[in-house]
């Protein structure tokens, strides 16, 4: 997506953000006519207002961010404002009030992100001149990682298994010159990695693990994103309306692919390494069973006592290979319970995190990102929920009380530094429709990560 941004000297319509409080002094500036239809129409900066003022004089367009507590209530408010604009060039006259964000300008293009497999809207129908002081790389590169994201969790599981997510994969390694391997089927079990294979066994689709790798100097990070291409529960079925919306269980593989997209757009100084099981958790009769004991890459034996608690499984072994060449910080993400759901509800990532240094510059780069995270802790007096009679692990404790802090603290037994990791547990889904996020697939956490790692690895 080269071109973002509009052409500098596009003839645009000459726009105003207002908020509440700056309405009165920016509406001054106008000619009388144009403060009389302004006026006319209750114009008065409050969120989501957009008017087309046409007076004698050229037409120019007044946007209206609210002020403090309604911006609060949402996130980017200048889509709000601008998805009620008729399609056309714009151009910022007076944009003080978005206090120089570029995550404003990210907004007014994902707000227009229409989930149309063969028709994703390339050039934006409401263009904007790109502003002095916008980056438009880091912009471009904000907006391509979301676009990308939400066309894999909103592809159906028919067109987007295991192999088509790969494919994805592949396609971007091609694009940043990165590394691209991958291992398929029964290769899994000669290669040790028995959990993905015994959860991806049952599907028509093999399982396989993809790994990217980008980068040769700087600190080593690694990214696993649950891939789960579908998710019926396995023999442990999902009833139908929690299966419904199963296609999206990819979601945190979509979101470790946003991410390593902007790292490597923007060419951030690190080794990049990106572990993705992929699989679909089918039903068949060679389907792993409740009660079954798998053997894991790393060692550790698992009593499977809920065949849905499939993310964990998949997620081990590959995060039990991404310690094996001791990178600087692994970072998981997956859509791994509905535990964290009913903790934070859909917007907000829950993280746990063995680095403080990691939880602050993530809760500082989450507001800028505008990308909500809160943590959760690795609370250890609850391994013991996590240890069977009969096995090392359980990977569904009874009762399901703290589910996403036991499912985070199973996949910390497959890394071999608690203190060089964090795990994302994330919805990446929005039911309804919101300013810049529209219903469907959507980025969880990227953005956040994205802006705290430069200040985390001190890059
Ligand atoms: N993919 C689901 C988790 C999920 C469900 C995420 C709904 C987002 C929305 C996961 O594989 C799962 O089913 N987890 C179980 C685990 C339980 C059986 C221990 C869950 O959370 O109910
Ligand atoms: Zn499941
Ligand atoms: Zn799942």
């Amino acid at each position: 997506m080269a071109d973002l941004f509009a052409p500098t000297g596009a003839e645009a319509i000459k726009t105003y953000i207002c908020t509440q409080e700056t309405a009165e002094a920016v509406l001054a500036q106008l000619s009388d006519a144009q403060q009389k239809i302004a006026q006319f129409h209750g114009f008065d900066g409050g969120l989501s207002q957009a008017l087309i003022v046409h007076a004698a004089e050229q037409p120019i367009a007044l946007l209206g961010i609210g002020n403090d507590a309604a911006r609060k209530r949402g996130r980017f408010a200048l889509a709000a404002a601008a998805a009620k604009l008729p399609d056309g060039i714009y151009e910022f006259c007076n944009d003080d009030a978005l206090q120089g964000n570029p995550v404003e300008l990210v907004g007014w293009f994902i707000d227009q992100y229409r989930f149309d497999r063969y028709k994703t809207i390339k050039r934006p129908a409401r263009q904007l001149v790109k502003p002095d002081w916008a980056d438009a790389d880091r912009i471009a590169a904000m907006v391509e990682a979301e676009i990308l994201c939400r066309d894999l969790i909103n592809a159906p599981a028919a067109d987007m298994g295991p192999a088509e997510l790969a494919d994805a994969v592949r396609e971007l390694a091609a694009q940043h010159m990165a590394e691209f391997s991958i291992i398929v089927g029964d290769e899994l079990l000669a290669q040790n990695f028995p959990m993905i294979h015994a959860v991806g066994r049952a599907a028509e689709q093999e399982p396989r693990l993809i790994d990217l790798k980008w980068g040769s100097a700087g600190p080593k990070i690694t990214l696993v994103g649950k891939g789960v291409c579908f998710d019926t529960g396995g023999l442990d079925l999902k009833p139908a309306a929690s299966m419904a919306l199963m296609k999206k269980d990819m979601g945190g593989s979509a979101n470790v692919i946003a991410l390593a997209h902007m790292i490597m757009r923007m060419k951030l100084p690190v080794q990049l390494r990106v572990l993705i099981p992929a699989v679909e958790n089918a039903v068949s009769g060679n389907a792993f069973r409740p009660k079954d004991i798998l053997n894991s890459r790393k060692g550790l034996s698992v009593e499977i006592n809920n065949t849905d608690a499939e993310g964990r499984l998949v997620l081990a072994d590959a995060l039990a290979l991404a310690s094996e060449d001791n990178p600087d910080f692994i970072l998981s993400m997956a859509t791994l319970t509905g535990a964290a759901r009913v903790a934070v509800g859909p917007d907000i990532a829950p993280f746990f995190s063995g680095s403080d240094a990691f939880s602050s510059a993530l809760l500082l780069g989450c507001h800028s990102a505008q990308d909500p995270v809160w943590e959760l802790p690795f609370w250890d007096p609850y391994e013991a929920m996590i240890e069977p009679d009969i096995a090392d692990l359980d990977n569904a404790p009874a009762g399901g009380l703290g589910g996403a802090i036991t499912a985070a603290l199973f996949l910390r037994r497959f890394v071999n530094d608690p203190e060089k990791y964090a795990h994302f547990d994330i919805f990446a889904w929005s039911a309804q429709n919101a300013p810049g996020r529209p219903k469907g697939g959507n980025s969880t956490g990227a953005r956040a990560v994205f802006e705290a790692l430069p200040k985390f690895l001190n890059l």
